[in-house]
């Protein structure tokens, strides 16, 4: 045995011996029907349950491992049938604004809260009598604040998550620096990256006030509304809860994302939900891509953006270009059927995506631009094409082209040439792989490993029962304090005042001095008519 060995046994014995000190139960709320949301908070949940602490989580996609001690599911797998129920994603980019189809979503989003806290398991856990104690509670921070008072309920501290960077109204509700006319943030109205027109900037923040104004006097209440049916009229604000969280952990890794600045109750986790040992293919998938030997290109659009809400033109059209390649297409394609479907085209209702990135064969790979998928093409250095739906997809296919390391599709309008002509340009051009490389080396040259990182963090804050030192200030102050627009208007308004009263000085002084020269002058030719 190495000496280095012996160290790091002797430190696993150590932190076993700690961590018997410190075993806490945690309760995890993370009802977003998506499959990559849902790997992220999993990365953290395992990893707390394998430091000793007990785990109770409430999820759409339960793991179902009945050898995980201590590791309690409740399993809210209904709500994908909610969240997608009558909605086709793609013809939602139609209307374009994010403002507008979160009018729209945003009731859906309350009658999920609604039925996540109306099931039965969900309910017996804050029933009063349920004896329930817990030490922590860590809360999906996206749309679910109705959820908030359980960590009252509980007296515990709250630590928020999301899987991609913290929507603009949370960053403004724990005081976050937000720069409201810039893309820095995936909800931003011009997801351009660079330098924005006046107009442009003036839309941006225009639309991002309204969102804040529309998220905490329309959504915010209606969540209140929820939560005080459920767990009484004397809870607190949940306004108040959501801005007074302990943590935020927030996936926005500075080289793909706008660098901004961030307090720091904001954690970056960026990327631990890629996997370190890949799962080995089912034998007939490895066949198929061990005999691409042209190699294979993999499309996905993700989960909830299905590739059969493609309409029937759109589809011909990827037909039509993929039928014209040398290589081998892997779909992810949700029906039994392709009609017209070539012979080097391959469905799959599901794709074990990481395992597929991972294949040496693989030349480039076409999606809806999902953070997490774009993680994973970056870790397997695969050149992508993005076809971006809605929600943050558009800002990280936008980062991709920018940084040389994919292009981007219209979905709504994209056709066999256009497809071909970047399919190509991406497997033949040999520099967007080679960008991708030096991508990936810059993602993983990090001072700390980002899953450990947050553990510890997710520590610190059951130590402390809570991380009132972490927060900011600015969270307390109104809006108009909040980027000194109160001083900005006074001093504008006060320089304004000042030059309107010189500019009326000045005008009466030289109506006063031209009255004096023309009675001077009146007088003098008066006086020369008389002489
Ligand atoms: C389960 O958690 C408790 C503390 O809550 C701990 O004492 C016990 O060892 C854990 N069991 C396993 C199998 O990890
Ligand atoms: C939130 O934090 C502020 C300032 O620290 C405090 O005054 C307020 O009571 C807190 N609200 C809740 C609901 O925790
Ligand atoms: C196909 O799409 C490309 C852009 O992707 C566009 O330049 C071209 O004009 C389109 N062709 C047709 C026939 O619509």
């Amino acid at each position: 045995m190495t000496s280095g060995c012996l160290i790091s046994v002797t430190l696993i014995l150590v932190a076993g011996v700690l961590q018997q000190g410190y075993a806490s139960r945690i309760l995890g709320i993370f009802p977003f029907p998506s499959i990559s949301h849902q790997i992220v908070f999993r990365g953290l949940t395992v990893a707390l349950r394998e430091r000793g602490h007990e785990l109770v989580v409430i999820t759409t996609d339960p793991i179902n491992d009945p050898t995980l001690k201590n590791y309690t599911e409740i399993n809210v797998n209904f709500l994908y049938e909610d969240f997608n129920e009558d909605v086709d994603w793609i013809a939602t980019r139609k209307k374009r604004t994010w403002l507008g189809l979160c009018h729209d979503i945003f009731p859906r989003l309350i009658q999920m809260t609604e039925r996540v806290l109306n099931h039965p398991e969900v309910k017996r856990l804050y029933s009063p009598e349920s004896g329930e104690k817990f030490d922590l509670l860590i809360i999906e921070m996206l749309v679910w604040p109705a959820f908030l008072p359980l960590a009252k309920q509980f007296d515990v501290p709250i630590i928020g998550m999301t899987s991609l960077g913290l929507p603009l109204q949370m960053q403004y509700g724990i005081g976050n620096p937000i720069m409201p006319s810039h893309p820095a943030h995936w909800d931003a109205e011009i997801k351009e990256l660079g330098r924005l027109s006046f107009w442009q900037r003036l839309q941006n923040f225009v639309h991002a006030w309204r969102f804040v104004h529309f998220y905490r006097t329309d959504y915010l209440p209606r969540q209140q509304a929820i939560a005080e049916k459920h767990f009484g009229r004397g809870i607190p604000d949940v306004a108040d809860m959501e801005n007074n969280v302990s943590l935020v952990f927030v996936n926005q890794q500075a080289p793909i994302s706008f660098v901004k600045p961030n307090i720091p109750k904001i954690i970056d986790i960026g990327g631990f939900h890629v996997s370190k040992q890949i799962e080995p293919l089912s034998k007939h998938l490895q066949r198929i891509l061990d005999e691409a030997t042209q190699g294979f290109i993999y499309m996905s659009l993700g989960t909830n953006v299905k590739s059969v809400m493609l309409s029937d033109e759109t589809r011909e059209e990827f037909l039509a270009a993929f039928s014209k390649l040398p290589y081998t297409v892997i779909w992810k394609f949700e029906d039994d059927i392709l009609i017209g479907q070539p012979d080097n085209v391959i469905i799959m209702k599901w794709a074990p995506q990481q395992s597929i990135l991972a294949h040496p064969n693989i030349k480039a790979f076409i999606y809806q631009g999902g953070l997490q998928s774009t993680e994973e093409a970056i870790s397997h250095v695969v050149p992508v094409i993005g076809l971006p739906v809605f929600a943050d997809q558009d800002t990280h296919v936008n980062k991709m082209v920018s940084l040389g390391v994919g292009t981007k599709l219209e979905i709504l309008t994209v056709n066999r040439t256009g497809l071909l002509e970047a399919i190509q340009s991406v497997v033949l051009d040999g520099s967007y792989k080679q960008r991708m490389l030096k991508l990936r080396d810059l993602m993983e040259d990090k001072p700390y490993d980002s899953l450990e990182n947050a553990v510890w963090w997710t520590e610190h804050v059951i130590r402390h029962k809570g991380a009132p030192h972490l927060h900011s200030t600015t969270a307390d102050d109104p809006w108009y304090q909040r980027q000194d627009m109160d001083i900005i208007f006074i001093i504008t308004t006060a320089i304004l005042t000042a030059l309107s009263i010189s500019a009326v000085v000045v005008y009466k002084l030289m109506a006063y001095c031209i009255h004096l020269l023309n009675h001077n002058w009146q007088m003098i030719s008066k006086k020369e008519k008389t002489c």
